[in-house]
């Protein structure tokens, strides 16, 4: 059953040029919103994007209760609109939602809103190859109390806004053995915000000693390779992709299952593993040719020119026949439709306008 959503007074059309802006920097005209209160989700509406009024008790400012998605439309060749994976980003939200204590949001109002959404704000969708519309579904507790508590109430909101490339240049990167991202049994598959905010210190750090990101590692041990930034971190040794299992702590990436898929089907080895960092360490020692990447919706594939362990700098293969960017071009392919699209990873959505 579609869920019911309302479009509130269409936004006047002001699509600016946004290449050069940061990620994230300006949202369409439109925004979706919902909200949860005595057990039920009321009042779905796509309106004009405006700011919110939030009481300065309200929970998610305290304690944290606040679950995000990233996802992408592309404009495909023969003019179509198309949101790449809703199930798996749908099944990924909601999986987020139950280890955040909130409710799930029914699948109907999910797609139903991000397509209504897009739908409207489909001419700020970029044409070029390097560009997309980034989908941002969140949820926020919104009960107004002080108290330590499970939040009775929540918003459940969409956003949009034109992305290009999130890294301009291959990354410079430190393995982190000091600070973790997550632990065994933590939040570290949810998509919650607390992940992202407490991964802001490290950084700042490696930062400050001139790199792009660090490479986390387990908790345990600091040995095994976890995510790379925002990103799940592969490798490429041997015509072998090497990418850590997902163990719990780590991301269950769609960029990173993507990635995987056209790997397998290209006749290409695959390895989800635990991946020791000094594993990496002796390839690269040895003189082999070691491609490594990032790979998230927002980056897609992100080429890491330089990994940094145990106080030693070595260089990965980033050459214009890396294997990554033939994996990189395969997904982009399948989301224009130039390549078929075998595993429905394709959404096709109707643009309209409110008359
Ligand atoms: C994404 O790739 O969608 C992310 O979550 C990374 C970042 C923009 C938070």
């Amino acid at each position: 059953m579609d869920y019911p959503i309302s479009v509130l007074a269409q936004a006047e059309r002001k699509v600016v040029d946004t290449k050069t802006l940061p990620f994230g920097k300006i949202p369409t005209e439109h925004m979706f919103i919902a909200e949860y209160k005595d057990g039920s989700w009321k009042n779905a509406r796509v309106t004009p994007f405006q700011e919110l009024t939030l009481s300065p008790l309200t929970l998610c400012l305290h304690y944290g209760q606040t679950v995000f998605e990233g996802m992408k439309a592309f404009l495909m060749d023969d003019g179509s609109i198309n949101i790449f994976r809703m199930d798996k980003h749908y099944r990924r939200f909601n999986m987020s939602l139950s280890r955040m204590c909130m409710p799930d949001v029914p699948e109907s109002l999910f797609k139903g809103a991000i397509r209504r959404l897009v739908g409207l704000d489909a001419d700020w969708i970029p044409t070029d190859d390097d560009g997309s519309l980034y989908i941002r579904p969140f949820m926020i507790a919104s009960e107004e109390r002080l108290g330590v508590k499970v939040s009775e109430e929540y918003l459940f909101m969409v956003v949009c806004s034109p992305t290009y490339r999130y890294y301009t240049q291959p990354l410079r990167i430190k393995v982190e053995t000091k600070y973790v991202r997550a632990a065994e049994g933590g939040t570290g598959s949810a998509k919650c915000g607390g992940n992202y905010g407490a991964a802001y210190y490290p950084t700042s750090l490696a930062r400050a000693e001139g790199f792009d990101q660090v490479l986390w590692t387990d908790s345990k041990t600091h040995e095994f390779i976890e995510e790379s930034g925002t990103m799940n971190a592969m490798f490429i040794i041997d015509g072998t992709l090497i990418t850590p299992a997902l163990t719990g702590s780590i991301l269950d990436g769609v960029t990173r299952d993507s990635i995987l898929s056209i790997a397998r089907e290209k006749g290409m080895k695959v390895e989800e593993r635990p991946v020791r960092y000094k594993e990496i360490v002796a390839a690269l020692k040895s003189g082999k040719r070691v491609e490594a990447f990032g790979a998230g919706t927002a980056a897609v594939v992100a080429p890491i020119a330089v990994i940094s362990m145990d106080d030693e700098d070595y260089e990965c293969y980033t050459g214009d026949d890396a294997t990554m960017y033939e994996l990189r071009d395969h997904l982009l392919a399948i989301r224009r439709g130039r390549l078929p699209d075998t595993h429905n990873w394709n959404n096709i959505v109707e643009k309209f306008a409110v008359t």
